[in-house]
């Protein structure tokens, strides 16, 4: 910025791209702008280490910009003050966001934070459920609940993720693609080696299914579409993959969710969208590994069926609960009561979204 004029932007686009300090001024000297002299606002701290890319302080410092104002602290240990550090030392003033624009560069940033002080994706989960409050339609009928509008959101929200995770059952019952398909023609997006959504181009995300008994059908179409987007199939350390390793899927070896998301960090997954089933959900709330949820209610009655609602307390174990303590992995424990930091609702097409954020990194 120069004079209140935007003199030029930058984004991070993907892992292994230039970060948005070099973005910006790269564009900012594209546009014909000396970056010398100018205030830079960034989302995040500049990092001041040598990764996939070369340090950004070395960048800011050689386009001799005079002031820095930074959204977020970097909470990976490699960063956590070095950059603004070094910045100053090199004669920059540095500032630091504060109130409504600081948190909401925090916000912006979940993913990368919760991954760079946990090492695990950031969880959102998403459900869509009936008026009578159900999340399974009956056999043989359209699975969907939500509208078409909403739909349409979740497939942006896809493509937002770097995976997307269903239970067993859902692939069973449902024979999903899980592709991020935004566009409302429904014509498939481009292969995974696009960028993030930019213009008419999606990156897909890997596709994950919790099948601790490597059931997965060797016809299901996730197998059938590797050429859109990778599946890994996380399996416990009893199950035989070898069929599935052979049919081309990623088989990760997993005792628990924990243990499945701690890998899926360590393969660089920053952020995994749950798309359910019920049971899967459940699930991970037990292991208090839920961040976000996001529920779409739609003014729709399936046949009021009270064990897939919410519970009274008295009550027996929903089966979801019963379901997934009697399958072939350890009893769970029933869930804790999870309350929302805070929540929204705003409407949808017919359905009320519902958004809620139970964690801030
Ligand atoms: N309304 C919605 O938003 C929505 C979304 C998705 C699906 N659905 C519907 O939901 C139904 C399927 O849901 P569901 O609840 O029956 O099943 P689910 O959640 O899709 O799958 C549950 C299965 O996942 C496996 N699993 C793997 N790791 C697990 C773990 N750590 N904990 C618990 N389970 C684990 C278990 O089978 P193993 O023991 O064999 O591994 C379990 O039985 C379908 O009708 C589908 O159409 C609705």
């Amino acid at each position: 910025m120069r004079d209140g004029e935007a003199i030029g932007e930058g984004w991070h686009a993907e892992l292994g791209d230039l970060h948005a300090e070099r973005a910006a001024l790269e564009n900012c000297r594209s546009r014909g702008n000396d970056p010398a002299g100018a205030t830079m606002y960034v989302t995040l701290e500049p990092c001041a280490h040598q990764g996939r890319q070369p340090p950004c302080v070395e960048a800011i410092l050689g386009a001799g910009i005079a002031r820095l104002v930074i959204g977020s602290d970097d909470p990976s240990e490699k960063a956590a003050g070095r950059g603004p550090g070094i910045l100053r030392d090199g004669g920059i003033e540095v500032d630091f966001a504060v109130g409504e624009e600081a948190s909401a560069a925090r916000l912006l940033n979940q993913p990368f934070r919760k991954h760079a002080r946990t090492g695990l994706p950031l969880v959102t989960l998403k459900l869509a459920m009936s008026l009578d409050g159900q999340t399974a339609t009956a056999a043989g009928s359209s699975p969907w609940i939500s509208s078409e509008q909403s739909r349409a959101l979740v497939h942006r929200w896809r493509a937002e993720s770097d995976a997307i995770a269903v239970g067993i059952n859902t692939v069973l019952t449902d024979d999903p693609l899980l592709t991020a398909r935004p566009d409302p023609s429904g014509a498939p997006c481009a292969p995974t080696e696009s960028k993030r959504t930019i213009g008419s181009e999606v990156r897909q995300p890997v596709r994950v299914v919790f099948d601790r008994r490597a059931r997965l059908p060797l016809d299901s179409r996730l197998l059938r579409t590797l050429d859109q987007s990778p599946v890994l199939v996380v399996v416990g350390p009893e199950a035989d993959a070898s069929a599935l390793r052979k049919a081309g899927a990623e088989v990760l070896v997993a005792d628990g969710i924990e243990a499945a998301l701690a890998d899926l960090g360590r393969r660089g997954i920053t952020s995994l969208f749950l798309e359910g089933g019920k049971t899967l959900a459940v699930a991970f709330q037990t292991t208090g590994q839920l961040d976000e949820a996001r529920t779409f209610v739609a003014p729709t009655l399936l046949g009021a069926d009270w064990r897939a609602g919410p519970v009274a307390a008295g009550d027996p174990p929903p089966p979801a609960v019963a379901k997934a303590s009697s399958a072939a992995g350890p009893p769970m424990a029933p869930p804790a009561r999870a309350t929302a930091l805070c929540s929204e609702a705003r409407t949808v097409g017919d359905d009320v979204l519902i958004t809620a954020r139970f964690k801030e990194w």
